[in-house]
């Protein structure tokens, strides 16, 4: 997918919403354990519009759209996260036969976890059996964005999504989790300022990451969940 063709947008309002423009696709997804890793399965269907307004702050009573709450529940949502790159962030993990690049951001999505083991253990075991191919799948199915599986000589394993948005429930945590977005579909920082465009990453909408926008598990903590706020 080339940047040129992806016409969808996120921008990031100062206290709000995050907005979206462009008709961008919006999923409901469940994380599901299966066996003893976890796949997505679909949730409620949830309307397509050219703009929407999805909630930040974690207090909408119509979630995941904004309905104002930030302005009255006085949200403070000011965007924390580094903006170094992720290639300077990251640090090279070295394998068997794949490595991994770990920046830490993670999103408690649990898919770095596989049947026999999770991706640093896999890719440190990865000269045996599927152990490598099982590696790549744990690191490339990483929502957040913070795992990716590179080769001896550099080459780095990324799946192709088409720009979506993906707003997640956890019930096995009884939690509501945070919003994937896949596809490199731009995010605009309240300031102006465009982040690093990035195929996976995952945003806060419980509004109690200490690294917005990105969602860093807060919502487990905070047990948050979105039908009941
Ligand atoms: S950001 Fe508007 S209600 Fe949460």
């Amino acid at each position: 997918m080339s940047e040129e063709k992806i016409k969808g947008k996120i921008t990031i309002i100062k206290n709000g919403p995050y907005e979206v423009s462009g008709g961008v696709s919006i999923y409901e997804k469940v994380i599901v354990p299966k066996g003893r890793g976890y796949e997505l399965r679909d949730g409620r269907e949830l309307p397509q519009e050219e703009n929407y307004a999805l909630c930040r702050c974690g207090k909408s009573k119509n979630a995941p759209f904004c309905d104002g709450s930030h302005r009255t529940k006085g949200f403070s949502g000011e965007e924390t996260a580094s903006r170094q790159k992720y290639h300077d962030r990251a640090e090279r993990i070295e394998g068997a036969s794949v490595d991994l690049l770990d920046d830490g951001r993670c999103a408690f999505g649990r898919f770095c976890h596989r049947q026999n083991g999770n991706a640093w253990e896999l890719a440190e075991a990865s000269a045996e059996g599927d152990n490598r191919q099982e590696a790549i799948r744990a690191a490339t199915e990483c929502p957040a964005g913070r795992l990716t599986a590179v080769d001896k000589d550099g080459t780095e394993h990324e799946d192709d999504y088409a720009p979506s948005i993906e707003i997640v429930q956890d019930p096995e945590r009884r939690v509501s989790a945070g919003i994937f977005v896949k596809g490199r579909i731009p995010i605009v920082s309240a300031d102006g300022v465009e982040y690093e465009v990035r195929n996976r990453v995952a945003l806060c909408r419980c509004g109690e990451s200490e690294d917005k926008p990105f969602c860093d598990a807060s919502h487990v903590t905070t047990r948050y969940q979105d039908r009941n706020s």
